[in-house]
């Protein structure tokens, strides 16, 4: 059987994002990653990539190298395996615009807050620090602003009085777990497009908070 939708995944560090993906890849037969790219040559992704048998690629950014430099050549790294969608998985780079455009409406990213709220580092500790009630995650199409891309799927979880960032994190990764795969199969479907800067499932706009599930 041919494999519908060919899914490359860029990692910085752990990617346990990047084992959901696969492993949701493996009951989804119209997706396969078959790609990881890091920017990080010690980064346990990869190892997780090696066990699935998937090839991998590290760009690592030189000395003095500017950020349009480094990515020309992150650019060239992903165009040789002509994916179909692009998943930043705790890729933790930030992407010039030039590069963002030539990738717009086919590359998605995880980030770990209830978007618009808390784009950038330290999401889970500015939750606390603001006695929020609720955090949680976002996916959303990747746009030239940081963490600003029309969200598709977001998943809450409560944060308890007693919560340290790291524990509120353990709660969030495993709603990202949980949403990342499904949001990279509704893509392999056919079921997702980015269209006039927003996201649209089957053929609905979503709105700011992306797919809701009540
Ligand atoms: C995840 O929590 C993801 O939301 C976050 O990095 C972590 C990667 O974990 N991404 C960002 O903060 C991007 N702004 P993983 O390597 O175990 O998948």
């Amino acid at each position: 059987m041919s494999v519908s939708c060919r899914v490359l995944v860029l990692i910085s560090g752990n990617g346990s994002n990047l084992q959901a993906i696969i492993d949701g890849c493996d009951d989804n037969l119209q997706a396969e990653v078959i790609g990881v790219i890091s920017n990080k040559p010690d980064a346990y992704g990869l190892i997780r990539a090696h066990q699935s048998e998937i090839d991998t690629s590290c760009v690592i950014a030189h000395k003095g190298e500017t950020r349009v430099e480094y990515d020309a050549r992150l650019k060239v790294a992903i165009d040789r395996y002509q994916p179909d969608l692009i998943v930043l998985a705790g890729f933790m780079r930030i992407l010039s615009d030039e590069f963002v455009q030539g990738f717009e409406g086919k590359m998605i990213n995880i980030h770990p807050s209830l978007l618009p709220k808390y784009t950038g580092l330290h999401t889970h500790q500015r939750a606390i620090d603001a006695k929020d009630e609720e955090h949680g995650v976002s996916v959303h199409f990747v746009t030239p602003e940081l963490d600003s891309g029309p969200v598709i799927l977001q998943a809450k979880v409560p944060v308890y009085e007693e919560d340290t960032a790291d524990t509120l994190a353990l709660r969030v990764h495993e709603q990202e777990h949980a949403i990342y795969p499904l949001v990279v199969k509704w893509y392999s479907q056919n079921r997702l497009a980015m269209t006039n800067g927003k996201a649209v499932l089957d053929g609905v706009e979503l709105d700011a908070a992306g797919y809701a599930i009540d």
